[in-house]
C-alpha cells in the first residue's frame, strides 16, 4: 500500500480563507478587527519561527497582532503584568504566550493569569477542565488541527482505535480528551502511550489511527504500524544536515518513507499538522472575537 497524503498545507489554506471572509463580514458590526497578542520570551530559534509564522498569518487574515518580545532576563512579575494588561485590553481577543518559556520562569503561573475567555491556546486549566467534561471551551490548537485533518479527509474517527504516542499537556492529553468525547467527530476508543509503555510496538500496532507526538526524530518505524493504518505525525524535529544551507532539516516523529509504504494515510513534515495548528489558532481567535462581541 502507498499512503495518501494528509495535506495540511492545502486544508489550512482553505480554513484560513474562510476565517478571512468571516472577519470581513463581521468587522463592520464589531467596529474593529479581531486581535491576537503574541508574547515571546528568550531567543529560542524554533519559537521565533513559530511566532513569526503566526503573526504573518494574522496579517494575511486581517487580525491585529501586537507582539511583545522580551529577552531571557525578564522577571516573572513583568511578564505577569504584560498578561494582565492584555487581559484588560479591549482590542485583544486572544493571548498567546509562546511555549516553552525559558528556565526560571513559571509557565503555569503565566497560563493561569491569562483570562480564560482570551485563552485561544486552550492551555488554561479552566478550559482544559471544560474540554474534559464536554463543555464549550477553547481547545488546544494542535489537537484541533489533527482532528480537522482526519475529518476533512473523510477518515472515520467514531469507533476507531486511536493510539496517541505522547502525553504532553499541549498535544497528547488534550487530543485524547477531544477524541474520546461523546460528540460528532469524536467517539474514538483512545489509548495514550508514552516512553514508559510496556511493549510499545504491540500497542501502536493496534491503532486504526496512530498519532505520533513524542518529540523524537523518526521514532515510529514501519514495524510499529499496522497495514492500512492512518498515521498522523505531530513531530517537528531539527536534525543536523550539512547538505542544507541552514545546516539542518526538519523531520517528524515517524520514519516517513518506510511507514508510508504501509499506512493508508500519512501526514508529512513539514506540511501536515504544523500549518493546521496555525489555522486552528486563527479559528479560535475568530471564535473569541465572536463571543466577546456577541456575533454569530
Ligand atoms: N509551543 C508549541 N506549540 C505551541 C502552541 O500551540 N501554543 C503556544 N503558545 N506555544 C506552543
Amino acid at each position: 500500500m502507498v499512503a495518501k497524503i494528509l495535506d495540511g498545507k492545502k486544508l489550512s489554506a482553505e480554513i484560513k480563507t474562510k476565517v478571512a471572509a468571516e472577519i470581513k463580514r463581521l468587522e463592520p458590526q464589531a467596529g474593529r478587527p479581531p486581535g491576537l497578542a503574541v508574547v515571546l520570551v528568550g531567543g529560542d530559534p524554533a519559537s521565533a519561527v513559530y511566532v513569526r509564522s503566526k503573526r504573518r498569518t494574522c496579517d494575511d487574515l486581517g487580525i491585529y497582532s501586537p507582539e511583545f518580545t522580551y529577552d531571557i532576563g525578564i522577571s516573572q512579575d513583568r511578564l505577569l503584568r504584560t498578561v494582565e494588561e492584555l487581559n484588560k485590553d479591549p482590542r485583544v481577543d486572544g493571548i498567546l504566550v509562546q511555549s516553552p518559556l525559558p528556565e526560571g520562569l513559571n509557565e503555569f503561573e503565566v497560563t493561569v493569569t491569562i483570562d480564560p475567555d482570551k485563552d485561544v491556546d486552550g492551555f488554561h486549566p479552566m478550559n482544559v477542565g471544560r474540554l474534559l467534561v464536554g463543555k464549550e471551551t477553547f481547545a488546544a490548537c494542535t489537537p484541533l488541527g489533527v482532528q480537522a485533518l482526519l475529518l476533512r479527509n473523510g477518515i472515520e474517527i467514531s469507533g476507531a482505535n486511536v493510539v496517541i504516542l505522547g502525553r504532553s499537556n499541549i498535544v497528547g492529553k488534550p487530543l485524547a480528551a477531544i477524541l474520546m468525547q461523546k460528540k460528532a467527530g469524536a467517539n474514538a476508543t483512545v489509548t495514550v502511550c508514552h516512553s514508559r509503555t510496556k511493549d510499545l510496538p504491540d500497542v501502536t500496532r493496534t491503532a486504526d489511527i496512530l498519532v505520533a507526538a513524542i518529540g523524537s526524530p523518526e521514532f515510529v518505524k514501519a514495524d510499529m504500524v499496522a497495514e492500512g493504518a492512518v498515521v498522523v505525525d505531530v513531530g517537528i524535529n531539527r536534525v543536523e544536515d550539512a547538505s542544507r544551507k541552514r545546516g539542518y532539516r526538519l523531520v517528524g516523529d515517524v520514519e516517513y518513507e518506510k511507514v508510508s509504504e504501509k499506512a493508508s494515510w500519512i501526514s508529512p513534515v513539514p506540511g501536515g499538522v504544523g500549518p493546521m495548528t496555525i489555522a486552528m489558532l486563527m479559528q479560535n481567535t475568530l471564535l473569541s472575537y465572536k463571543r466577546r462581541n456577541n456575533l454569530t
